[in-house]
């Protein structure tokens, strides 16, 4: 019998209810594969579904929101799955790291207190255990001086530890999965960077999986070993993150790396562009996509084909090279252009 993967996601939709109207499609057929010891990026400007679809994992999406296709979790479905199995899922086998941890955290609790709460809810740990672990784990994500902190409330921590303290709670049970959605988005570079090297680090452990959530290609470089891009609720391409930002496939991308700073080339010594390119227009809307390609009205490839039908999804090259693109111009690039 062959192993599922960790986590299978194939085909899935989510779309919402909107009185008198049709429901909203706000993600189309979105498939992918993660396994243990994985990173798997996920990007696209602000609007393009990526919290929708990280919801959607965790089985939290909002009221009125219907998901189709599956999501399975070492072949369970949690789409199939009840409220009560899906309470058991969650938090145990898939943990959320959100963008601001002050709305994660509670602010009239200590940050001990809130981490040994689902230790022993979850675990059926005693207070004394709860509070051993709950340290252990705020020495793990590298809190200064955990001993002391463990009693501090979040508005007494910066929001670089409060990040810190969000992580610790998704860890507390030991997910195999960890869904970080913008995790270092509200965070100066420096704070940025440090939780990124921790987040690495609870991946490299290798019985763990990360799904990395940011509209910042350039954080999600340092981040992810594979990417998948977002446009407007469907998925552009997607393969291994080094290839796929060495030799985008989807114009989408280019647009994405052209806007991306770059540091000075050190071959060559040039400085970054003196002006960033940035992708003309903005995502549609999901009640206005166009007819045939959704990213067609901004694209600088598009010709009178990309308007006739929405592109199906392909795939170029093979093994580990395999890129998935959801574009008829695009062919396996030989080069950056
Ligand atoms: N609770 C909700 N009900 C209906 N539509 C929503 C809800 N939350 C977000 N949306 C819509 O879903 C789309 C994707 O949003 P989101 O997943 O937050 O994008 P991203 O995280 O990529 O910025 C947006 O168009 C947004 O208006
Ligand atoms: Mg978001």
């Amino acid at each position: 019998m062959t192993v599922p993967p960790l986590l299978e996601v194939e085909h899935l939709s989510v779309a919402v209810r909107r009185p008198g109207l049709p429901p909203l499609p706000i993600l189309d057929d979105i498939s992918f594969r993660l396994e243990r010891g994985e990173t798997l990026g996920i990007v696209g400007e602000s609007g393009s579904g990526k919290s929708m679809l990280s919801l959607a994992l965790i089985g939290l999406l909002p009221d009125g929101a219907r998901a189709g296709g599956a999501i399975r979790l070492e072949g369970t479905d949690l789409l199939a799955a009840s409220e009560a199995e899906l309470c058991g899922i969650r938090g145990q086998q898939i943990g959320m790291i959100f963008q601001e941890p002050m709305t994660a955290l509670n602010p009239a609790m200590r940050v001990g207190d809130q981490i040994s709460e689902g230790l022993i809810r979850g675990r059926g740990l005693s207070r004394t255990e709860a509070r051993a672990r709950a340290l252990a784990l705020l020495e793990r994500v590298r809190i200064p001086e955990a001993r002391r902190r463990i009693d501090a409330y979040p508005h007494e921590m910066s929001g670089g530890q409060r990040q810190r303290v969000g992580i610790a709670i998704a860890l507390a049970l030991e997910p195999s999965i960890l869904v970080a959605d913008e995790p270092t988005t509200a965070l100066d570079v420096t704070v940025q960077a440090e939780i990124l090297d921790i987040l690495a680090e609870l991946v490299a452990e290798g019985d763990r999986a990360m799904i990395f959530v940011s509209h910042d290609l350039g954080v999600v470089a340092k981040a992810t070993a594979r990417t998948l891009v977002l446009y407007a609720g469907a998925r552009l391409e997607e393969g291994r993150t080094a290839d796929l930002l060495a030799r985008p496939a989807s114009p989408y991308t280019r647009g994405l790396l052209a806007a991306m700073p770059r540091r000075p080339d050190r071959s060559t010594g040039a400085g970054p562009a003196a002006r960033l390119a940035t992708i003309p227009g903005t995502v549609p809307g999901f009640a206005a996509l166009p007819p045939g390609c959704r990213f067609a009205p901004r694209c600088a490839d598009r010709v009178a084909e990309c308007d006739a039908a929405e592109p199906g999804w392909r795939i170029l090259g093979a093994g580990t090279q395999a890129r998935g693109v959801r574009c008829i111009r695009a062919g396996m690039p030989e080069a950056v252009r």
